[in-house]
């Protein structure tokens, strides 16, 4: 959709145009397309800055979070920077006044997801998170076929959630506990959000999670900046709801690939999703039936056409901070259990 007269201009930017995936270009892309006005890229990297201008020209720039708040005028600013940096830049730019959409993950940790919600409470500014990954083709459809009047799979007890495969991770700041807050962080909170999804109203009642960490960074040559505080080599967890349901979710760089990403398992069969497509595992008196198919069309350009819609027209907001706190708190409890060596139950259910 685009700006008529009658829906008023939001002025937008980004803080981070990093080149790992080009997601500053695809955030100022999305907001566009929602209707808002890209006016602003701030960035530390000034080559990156410069990919910057030939992609968006005439947009202003800035290498400094400070200089861009006091110099532009957007309303609305995206921060696309490694994860230890999400909370403290959100509170900086709800203080300023702006609103706020973190890339995922909100933050690291419940502390943090609360004093980010308290700065946007305080200033009356919104903040949401840029999970994306909520529109993904494979999840709308599982949410049709599993919640829906068909519940293809009758009722659903477990979720199983992995990503990962065998190899050393890269020499980058993911691979850096304290930059990217933890294995879990990345792939893992996109995995439970999609979870989560397939949950409606259940309550959080206990996480129990496990770690493993050091091979690979005692593999890994030294002068590789990550190997000094690595993420783990694998996290897992399993978190349990009053509905008698739980998930399991494992993010890995030592076990082999895991055949599906995700298996949502049920009463009456198993809805398995992976990159190429769905499978509809049942069994039937003693008759075993699969079927499959490919994914709906990924829809994560929504994200920015609701957030618009919520600005301009006080629509609900789908990724409210508490959804987005919810992926957090799961994680963060994980890390606690896996450091005790028991459940620990949650703060927020
Ligand atoms: N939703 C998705 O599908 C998706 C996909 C990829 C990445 N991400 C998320 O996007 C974020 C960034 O990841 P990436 O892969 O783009 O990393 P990246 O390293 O490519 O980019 C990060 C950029 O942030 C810049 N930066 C760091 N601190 C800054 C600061 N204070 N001010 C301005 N710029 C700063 C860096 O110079 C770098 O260019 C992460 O939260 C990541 O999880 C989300």
């Amino acid at each position: 959709m685009s700006s008529t007269p009658e829906t008023p201009t939001v002025r937008c930017g980004v803080i981070g145009y990093g080149g790992a995936f080009n997601m500053g270009r695809q955030h100022l892309n999305e907001m566009k397309r929602a209707g808002m006005t890209p006016v602003a890229v701030c960035e530390i990297d000034a080559a990156r800055l410069d990919v910057a201008k030939v992609d968006f020209p005439g947009i202003a720039t800035f290498s400094t979070v400070d200089a861009m708040l006091a110099e532009s005028d957007a309303q609305v600013l995206a921060i696309i920077t490694p994860h230890d940096t999400h909370a403290p830049l959100a509170i900086q730019c709800l203080k300023a006044g702006r609103h706020v959409i973190c890339e995922k993950p909100f933050a690291i940790g419940t502390d943090a997801c609360d004093l980010v919600i308290d700065a946007a409470t305080a200033t009356g500014a919104i903040v949401t998170t840029y999970h994306n990954r909520h529109w993904d083709g494979w999840i709308l459809r599982a949410v049709e076929k599993i919640l829906g009047p068909e519940k293809v799979i009758g009722d659903v007890y477990k979720i199983r959630l992995s990503s990962g495969s065998r190899g050393q991770p890269r020499d980058w700041w993911r691979s850096d506990f304290g930059k990217s807050g933890g294995v879990m962080y990345d792939w893992g909170v996109h995995l439970l959000e999609y979870a989560l999804q397939l949950l409606p109203g259940a309550k959080l009642t206990e996480v129990t999670g496990f770690a493993r960490r050091g091979y690979w960074a005692s593999k890994a040559p030294p002068e590789q900046a990550w190997t000094k505080n690595p993420i783990e080599d694998e996290g897992r967890f399993v978190a349990r709801f009053d509905t008698g349901t739980w998930v399991e979710l494992t993010i890995s760089s030592l076990d082999r690939n895991a055949p599906n990403m995700i298996e949502v398992v049920g009463t009456e069969g198993v809805y398995a999703i992976n990159w190429a497509g769905w499978e509809l595992w049942k069994q039937e008196g003693g008759v075993t039936t699969v079927q499959s198919g490919k994914h709906y069309e990924s829809q994560g350009y929504k994200l920015y056409e609701n957030v618009f819609a919520h600005l301009t027209r006080g629509e609900p907001l789908v990724i409210t901070p508490q959804w987005a706190r919810r992926c957090i708190h799961i994680i963060d409890l994980a890390m606690r259990s896996a450091a005790a060596g028991h459940a620990v139950a949650p703060k927020y259910e």
